[in-house]
């Protein structure tokens, strides 16, 4: 990076002025390159939330949150929504580029040729009970995948960098899939490798050793948008835990179950989750009818209540993702006969109502792909417990891209943030009978 222009930081306790660089990125707003200030100054910056400070350098994903725009290596989120499948999602996020017919088929082999785990994971499951929460599962057995492939975990080595990349992609439809099957007291399914990624995902959440499952290509191809609207978000609360924990040298299955636990709030992925418990509450206390009254209890900032799958830290213009999300939705319930699905016309009522209201419009409150994703998943019989889980699943490949990319990086350093420390100050411990 070379800078172009300058700034200057000039204070009013006698420290001297100082210059900071200012790199420009391809797209986006500049950055002041900070990393002297402590050095040259004394003086940390203060920026909980990282509200305005851009914590890597990356070639991967950019969002325009005034826009409503999301690119994956410049790509934008609709084209290939509509053009290409997940996989070829993920060859590009890892890649840098789409993949010609060749490169796909060779991916998909790679692929699908990785998606069993090893026998004795099976076992894990079982050291769970079977009213655990998926996620918590899913947790533990992506972090256990570091004590079976000591193979791939010279994170130095960019083959073996390679190989943990098809691991985890490979193997995460199985894990998820498992997480279920344990849940419901049903056979774990094994992959089968002649289907598409997400179909053999699908036979194996919902099919059975007594059975041949035929998968529906509409459901199939409403799963796989998902996947893909659901792949990459450059640098949000899960990826940043992923390049913090990787920073350290920790291997890449660690740091993915780092990267699934911080998902699992409902600030984060778990909002899906929580929008469709919220849709239901409002069904059960009278649906349409009660949204004046659930949103009147929103806009008082004392009753904690959030309107789920609304907001957004860096959109502040619709979510691309929620428009293709609310059209896949559409098409789902056509297609299983569910048109006048009660949920889907309470979300579109609410989603109408809070648009035209002041609380939400002057704070630039859009629909996130969370509000109609829980919908969809509904629909195509996942349950609600799970939808976190296929989020995890779907995002693994933005993971372990940007982990990529920071371990390739040669600027990269371990993580480590600072803090305004305003406890008490030094002092001496008096013996217990003087405290
Ligand atoms: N419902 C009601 N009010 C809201 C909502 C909401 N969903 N989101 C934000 N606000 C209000 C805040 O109370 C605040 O109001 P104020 O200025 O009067 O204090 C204002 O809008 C700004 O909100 P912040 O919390 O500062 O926005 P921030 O960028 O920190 O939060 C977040 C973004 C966490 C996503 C928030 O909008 C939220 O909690 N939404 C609901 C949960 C959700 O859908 N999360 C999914 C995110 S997308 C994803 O992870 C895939």
């Amino acid at each position: 990076m070379t800078a172009q222009k300058t700034a200057t930081l000039t204070f009013s306790d006698g420290t001297p002025p100082v210059e900071f660089p200012i790199y420009e990125g391809t797209i986006g707003p500049d950055v002041v390159d900070i990393r002297k200030l402590y050095a040259q100054t004394g003086k940390f910056t203060y920026d909980p939330g990282f509200m305005s400070t851009a914590a890597c350098e990356s070639r991967i994903t950019y969002i325009d949150g005034d826009k409503g725009e999301l690119l994956y290596r410049g790509y934008p989120i609709e084209q290939l929504a509509v053009n290409c499948d997940y996989l070829e999602t993920c060859y590009l996020l890892l890649n840098g580029e789409l993949p010609n017919a060749e490169q796909r088929r060779d991916f998909e082999y790679r692929v699908m040729h990785h998606t069993m785990v090893h026998e004795q994971m099976t076992r894990f499951f079982q050291g769970f009970r079977r009213d655990a929460h998926p996620m918590a599962v899913l947790v533990g057995c992506v972090g256990a995948l570091s004590a079976f492939y000591h193979d791939s975990l010279d994170i130095n080595d960019p083959e073996h960098r390679f190989v943990s990349a098809i691991r985890l992609i490979a193997k995460m439809p199985t894990l998820v899939a498992a997480a279920y099957k344990y849940s419901m007291g049903q056979p774990l399914m094994y992959p089968r490798n002649d289907l598409s990624y997400t179909a053999n995902f699908m036979r194996m959440m919902f099919g059975t050793p007594c059975e041949e499952y035929q998968p529906n290509d509409v459901l199939v191809r409403a799963l796989d948008r998902i996947l893909i609207l659901h792949a990459d978000h450059e640098q949000n609360a899960s990826t940043s835990t992923v390049r913090l924990a990787g920073s350290s040298g920790a291997n890449p299955f660690a740091c993915i179950a780092a990267g699934i636990a911080t998902l699992w709030g409902p600030a984060h992925g778990g909002a899906n989750e929580a929008c469709l418990v919220m849709l239901d509450e409002i069904q059960k206390q009278g649906g349409i009818e009660k949204i004046g009254e659930f949103i009147d209890k929103v806009k008082d900032k004392n009753s904690g209540v959030k309107l789920m799958g609304f907001g957004h830290r860096v959109y502040k213009n619709y979510d691309p993702r929620a428009k293709l999300m609310e059209e896949t939705c559409a098409e789902v319930l056509q297609e299983l006969g569910l048109q006048n699905d009660p949920t889907f016309a309470l979300a579109m009522k609410l989603e109408q109502i809070a648009r035209e209201d002041d609380y939400f419009v002057q704070r630039k409150l859009y629909p996130n792909v969370d509000f109609y994703s829980g919908i969809v998943q509904k629909a195509l019989g996942i349950p609600v417990s799970m939808f976190t889980c296929i989020f995890a699943l779907a995002r693994t490949v933005g993971w372990i891209a940007q982990w990529g990319e920071m371990i390739a990086d040669p600027d990269q350093k371990i993580g480590r943030p600072r803090q305004l420390f305003t406890g008490p100050v030094r002092r001496d411990v008096k013996p217990i009978a003087e405290r």
